[in-house]
């Protein structure tokens, strides 16, 4: 088995490579064959938004880094990935590596990912500034398909200075080994939605709505504790089927709706020609 660790963080022996690196001797130790890569270490260029992954099924024309991470994950069987936040956050290395993964997500390789195992990692350095990054690392980990086993939010600020509290470096290493010895995952411990495992709920009317999952519920106050109760929690934005119909559905169509109006959209765009 190989374990991918993957830092999402510039700052080398910063806290995400350490405890990143504290996973990964976790999981050595079980067994696992490990390699720790940073991702600031590839050239990753931004998504052009030309659609040719997804509407002709060409590869990305962009020659960057990118494929080289993808190859990495694809021939590793489990992933522990660490961003730091940054102004309420994830680190922007993140999202672009994200918004140029539907290649990955449209091709048999990309298939290869679903239902494999990962662990996030997630410092951040001021109490209760911890943002969206744990939210942005669970849509990172469930449009390509895995199975988050934990998330590991741990509160950290100079560089390295993790590697001094015991707890949070006990559970990387015990993190590390879940992912090779296939023990119970933790995720369910934390947040409220099944999937993505965040706190993070929209209120619609009387409902509340995982803006990440998309799967509707109700609050339930019983004995002064609040519990949200799903109404078809299995039936999420990521499973397999409903990818599928959102690009089916959702994505494919538009082309037909946009060559119809092509030459009505570029007449009334001519007006901003000169700006
Ligand atoms: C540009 C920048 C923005 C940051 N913004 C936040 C923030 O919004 N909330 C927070 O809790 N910590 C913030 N931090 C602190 C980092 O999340 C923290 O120091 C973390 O441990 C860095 O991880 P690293 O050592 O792996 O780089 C910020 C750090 C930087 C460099």
């Amino acid at each position: 088995m190989k374990v991918l660790g993957i830092s999402c963080s510039f700052r080398k022996w910063g806290n995400t490579d350490v405890m990143v690196k504290e996973c990964l001797l976790g999981a050595k130790e079980a067994g696992a064959e490990v390699e720790f890569i940073r991702l600031t270490d590839y050239e990753i260029k931004p998504c052009m938004g030309c659609m040719r992954c997804a509407f002709k099924g060409q590869p990305c024309p962009i020659d960057d880094g990118v494929s080289q991470v993808f190859d990495k994950l694809v021939e590793s069987d489990a992933l522990v990935i660490g961003v730091p936040t940054y102004i309420l956050g994830a680190a922007g290395i993140l999202k672009m590596l994200l918004d140029r993964s539907m290649p990955l997500m449209f091709s048999e390789k990309g298939r290869l990912l679903h239902g494999r195992p990962a662990v996030a990692i997630i410092p951040y350095g001021v109490a209760d500034w911890e943002g969206l990054t744990a939210a942005q690392i669970s849509i990172f980990l469930l449009a390509l398909g895995y199975r988050i086993v934990d998330r590991i939010i741990a509160r950290c600020q100079g560089p390295g200075e993790i590697v001094l509290n015991e707890e949070v470096m006990k559970r990387c290493a015990e993190d590390g080994k879940r992912l090779v010895l296939g023990l119970t995952d933790y995720a369910g411990e934390q947040g409220i939605c099944p999937v993505c495992q965040n706190s993070l709920l929209e209120v619609k009317g009387l409902k509340v709505r995982c803006p990440i999952c998309n799967i509707y519920g109700h609050i339930i106050i019983e004995n002064g504790k609040l519990s949200v109760k799903f109404e078809d929690p299995h039936n999420h934005r990521w499973t397999p089927e409903n990818m599928e119909r959102h690009f089916e559905e959702g994505m494919y169509p538009s082309v037909e709706r946009y060559l119809k109006l092509k030459d009505k959209i570029k007449k009334s765009l001519a007006k901003y020609k000169n700006l």
